[in-house]
């Protein structure tokens, strides 16, 4: 199987290096515009593998989608990422144009791929790909919710003093300042997190959570790409290996949670079609109200895009 990553820098050449490791795919293709760039990076990650010790072989390439062909799963990384002082959604008008040409050459050359989509804005990148690839939604969704529960997990782990694989949790909504952490579906090996953090404590971490990227912009001039593209990676190996795993993902929403027409971060089962569920929550009335004002942030921000008539 072949997996294509777009964009070679720090959230892509990690995505890819995460997959090699792996040692699920047969082939990882990095792709990016600046010459040489992609070539060096994947060079260096096939240049590791006798070390990590995997066979999936990687290739680099400049601009040069037929390399490219076949590819089972496409992930987007391409576009600029915020610095400090920005809002994700200040990247719209450089991003969309990115990401809409970028899926025009993905699908043109792999109708068949899946396409997870990083780049920011996110849930409105997601939508940008999938207005573009003009196909089934379940085969084009966002990579966010992965990232911002593993953020929470692991400052409940801190918190608590215990390992951030115990932590199980489920975050949704938007990627972005009002994304809605759940600590009603929060557990520590199966004990509700409630039982063990005080509840001013929980709600000091569910803030962090919301700024999690933010602080790490304000830390290093510019945006994360470890856990980013090791949450890339895991939505990759679900759908390869058809795990079925069940992951927050920025999803097409068509009446789940009484919301349509919205890519919105929600929990799906991953498996080798894509999406192959929408899981619905019993969200109580608070948590509604939130998902609802998410939304709503998305909402305005896809209306930008819908008004930038971007070329067919
Ligand atoms: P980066 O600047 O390190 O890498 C972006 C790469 O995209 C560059 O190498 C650039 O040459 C390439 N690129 C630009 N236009 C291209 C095109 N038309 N075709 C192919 N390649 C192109 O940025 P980084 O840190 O890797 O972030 C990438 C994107 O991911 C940003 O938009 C960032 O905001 C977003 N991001 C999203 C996260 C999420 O949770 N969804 C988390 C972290 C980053
Ligand atoms: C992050 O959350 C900026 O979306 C990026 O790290």
């Amino acid at each position: 199987m072949k997996i294509s990553v777009i964009g070679a820098g720090n959230v892509g050449a990690t995505c890819a290096d995460v997959v090699a490791r792996g040692n699920y795919a047969e082939e990882v293709v990095l792709l990016d515009i600046k010459e040489g760039l992609a070539e060096g990076k994947a060079l260096d990650i096939w240049q590791a593998a006798p070390i990590n010790y995997y066979s999936t072989r990687v290739k680099g390439v400049t601009n040069d989608y037929s390399a490219t062909a076949g590819s089972s799963v496409v992930v987007i990384t391409s576009g600029i990422p915020r610095k400090p002082g920005m809002s994700r959604d200040d990247l719209i008008g450089t991003n969309a144009n990115i990401v809409a040409s970028v899926t025009r050459n993905v699908i043109e050359h792999s109708p068949n791929a899946i396409i997870i989509v990083v780049s920011n804005p996110l849930d409105v990148m997601t939508y940008c790909a999938y207005l573009t690839a003009k196909v089934d939604s379940r085969r084009v969704f966002g990579m966010a919710g992965i990232l911002d529960t593993a953020r929470y997990r692991a400052f409940l782990a801190s918190e608590i003093g215990c390992s951030p694989k115990d932590i199980q949790a489920v975050l949704m909504g938007g990627h972005g300042d009002t994304m809605v952490p759940l600590p009603r579906y929060t557990t520590v090996s199966g004990i509700p997190v409630t039982e063990l953090v005080a509840a001013d404590r929980l709600n000091a971490i569910v803030e962090r959570t919301k700024n999690g990227g933010g602080e790490l912009v304000k830390l290093m001039g510019t945006s994360a790409w470890y856990a980013p593209g090791a949450a890339a990676a895991q939505m990759v190996e679900s759908i390869v290996r058809n795990e079925q795993r069940i992951y927050p993902c920025c999803a097409w929403l068509q009446g789940e949670y009484g919301l349509t027409d919205i890519y919105l971060g929600a929990p799906v089962v991953l498996g080798k079609n894509g999406i192959e569920k929408i899981i619905e929550l019993q969200l109580n009335e608070d948590e509604k109200a939130l998902l609802n004002q998410s939304a709503n942030a998305v909402k305005d921000v896809m209306s930008v895009l819908d008004g930038m008539n971007l070329p067919a």
